[in-house]
């Protein structure tokens, strides 16, 4: 079979091209930790404030058995709950966040935090905050009228400062 050498040329180069872009990608991805979520957890989204994890009382941040930090949220038209968090620096979180009512996105700016929350599923993520400070967190899925407005504010405080129990 014939092929023009012009051809063959950019035969190649495109092929290259796609191996450069995987490449970025896979450089990018390990670079700053992004990791596709692996929890696949479903759960009742009309029914949150019935379960023993997800009703408005037991929201926040936890200490599980292991000693570990679990947080619970709730992301709903137009907030996420609760609100105004606090958490240590250096330390190993989990978040565990629920939709009560359609998709939505939870996005800490300046952190590796970043996750859709599809109704019908728990989403979960651990991270750690190595700099104390205010991050405000954004929905980043396109959720209604009130998308825009749909933020909360997590406050990461340094290791030695943080207290548990006080007002998180
Ligand atoms: Cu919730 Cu956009």
């Amino acid at each position: 079979m014939h092929v023009d050498s012009t051809e063959r040329k950019w035969v190649i180069l495109s092929f290259l091209m796609a191996f450069a872009m995987i490449g970025i990608l896979a450089a990018y991805a390990i670079n700053y930790n992004i990791r596709p979520p692996s929890n696949v957890e479903t759960i009742d989204s009309t029914a949150l404030q019935l379960t023993e994890e997800f009703a408005e009382d037991s929201l926040g941040l936890k200490k599980a058995e292991d000693g570990s930090l679990v947080v619970t949220m709730v992301a709903m038209r137009y907030g996420f709950y609760p609100q105004d968090m606090k958490v240590p620096a250096n330390t190993p979180i989990t978040f565990r966040i629920a939709s009560a009512d359609v998709l939505h996105g939870v996005h800490t700016a300046g952190t590796n935090m970043n996750t859709m929350v599809v109704p019908g599923y728990v989403s979960q993520l651990t991270t750690t905050f190595p700099k104390p400070g205010k991050y405000p967190m954004f929905c980043n899925e396109y959720c209604g009228l009130g998308h825009d407005f749909m933020w909360s504010r997590l406050i990461v405080v340094p290791k030695e400062e943080f207290k548990f129990g006080e007002d998180s």
